[in-house]
């Protein structure tokens, strides 16, 4: 990787200016989480290019390193060898901390037979349970306790079974995927989730001699009796391309982002547009030219729904529009956490249950305010855009572990913003 996380503590942006330039979009944070754990399913060299220098990725790689890989970074191009793997759980306190931790399950169950994790634990914006993924487990014939705050699942060998996912989780589908990539058998899994990153894993996968195929409902995989080692460029993040893609719409701008892909962005250009954007896709980039935002009614769902990742920074360009906007959010429970922040900005949002409601006053100011999450962080980024005066956001670090540099591609496109650490 080309340079370290910075973990520095505020970000200061002062609004007004209108965003103009090219920018390159990084590596999907959802997409090489679980390519990282996947690389666990092989005992030769992963080789995966242009990764992301973000801090869930570095949680990722002391994690691998405790389970016995090793890893070299060239650059951005990082060889991961686990010869061997410590199936117990090292690192605890990255474990708990990291959601994404819990897409170790698969792989370790897969490739040694048992798992002892940590659980990962709610988080702010839901409780974000796991039965879905030892749900899925059990029926690949894995057998599960939880003592103690630890998940041990065992099981050996793993065998092929027909699925049905009661809701399309990510994570889930993502582990069943890599467990079953090993497993005795077929596998069917349906209801499950089609993000991009759930495909790019199973490409990922089959470039490591897996065998799985999609149809518009199911993933069906073929059990093989090894996977060999690969090597692999995961997609561009369309959450950070999204987030880079508002903030030129709503500063009225005219942005070229290299690397994003408008298959994956769909439902975002599709509100893009309606908030009075142009859009043209073509051959590895987007241009986008915004004139401003109008309302907005949005609903989040799974892919290829709005993105749930999505909805906190559409929430503050709302609240900049003038008129109604109302914001269904479908998928975490506790997903509103930007809200108190954005109403430090002068922001008008009612809250009843999953629904919100923005009254948009086409101005917002400049305030001292808290990234609450990752995308509340992105969020309070484009209302700092939009904002008069200064927008003074602490807790980053947040915000460092999804995006890549994101002052700095911000910076280059023109916005007045500065990293105090
Ligand atoms: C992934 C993404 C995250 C995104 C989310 C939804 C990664 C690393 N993170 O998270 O950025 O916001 O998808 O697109 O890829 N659920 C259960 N039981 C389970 C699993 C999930 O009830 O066993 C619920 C969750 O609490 C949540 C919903 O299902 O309400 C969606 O969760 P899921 O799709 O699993 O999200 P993640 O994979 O954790």
């Amino acid at each position: 990787m080309t340079s370290t996380t910075q973990s520095g503590k505020q970000l200061i942006i002062t609004g007004g200016s209108p965003l103009n330039g090219r920018c390159g979009v990084s590596t999907s944070k959802n997409a090489i989480l679980p390519i990282l754990a996947a690389s666990l399913l092989t005992s030769e060299p992963v080789t995966i290019h242009k990764v992301p220098a973000i801090s869930d990725v570095k949680n990722m790689f002391t994690l691998l390193r405790a389970f016995g890989a090793r890893i070299s970074i060239a650059g951005d191009d990082v060889t991961i060898t686990t010869k061997s793997i410590k199936t117990t759980s090292p690192a605890a306190n990255i474990m708990e901390k990291l959601r994404a931790s819990i897409l170790f399950m698969g792989p370790m169950l897969a490739r040694e037979g048992s798992v002892t994790l940590p659980l990962p634990g709610g988080c702010r914006i839901g409780a974000r349970p796991i039965d879905i993924h030892i749900q899925g487990f059990r029926a690949l014939g894995a057998k599960s306790v939880t003592v103690n705050g630890h998940v041990h699942a065992w099981g050996r060998p793993l065998h092929g079974a027909d699925i049905l996912l009661r809701f399309p989780s990510v994570g889930a589908t993502e582990n069943l995927i890599m467990a079953a990539s090993l497993a005795v058998g077929d596998t069917v899994i349906r209801g499950a989730a089609f993000e991009p990153e759930v495909t790019d894993l199973i490409r990922f996968l089959n470039t490591m001699g897996a065998r799985i195929e999609t149809a518009s409902d199911r993933i069906m995989i073929r059990g093989v009796k090894a996977l060999s080692g690969t090597e692999y460029t995961p997609i561009a993040d369309r959450i950070e391309a999204g987030t880079l893609m508002l903030a030129a719409a709503v500063t009225g701008g005219e942005v070229d982002l290299l690397r994003a892909d408008a298959g994956h962005l769909k439902p975002v250009c599709d509100k893009l547009i309606e908030a009075g954007a142009e859009i043209f896709p073509y051959e590895n980039g987007i241009r986008i030219r915004g004139r401003g935002v109008r309302p907005l009614n949005i609903v989040s769902s799974p892919f290829p729904g709005f993105p749930t990742d999505m909805q906190a920074p559409f929430m503050a360009a709302c609240c900049f529009a003038k008129g109604r906007s109302t914001i269904d959010e479908t998928v975490f429970e506790n997903r509103f956490l930007h809200v108190d922040e954005l109403r430090k900005m002068g922001a008008d949002i009612t809250v009843n249950g999953r629904t919100a409601y923005v009254n948009g006053t086409g101005r917002l100011h400049g305030a001292e305010v808290s990234a609450t999450d990752l995308r509340a962080g992105a969020a309070l980024c484009i209302a700092g855009l939009l904002a008069q005066g200064e927008t003074v956001i602490s807790n980053i670090y947040h915000i460092d572990r999804g995006y890549e540099n994101l002052e700095a591609k911000l910076l280059c496109l023109g916005a007045r913003i500065v990293r105090l650490s």
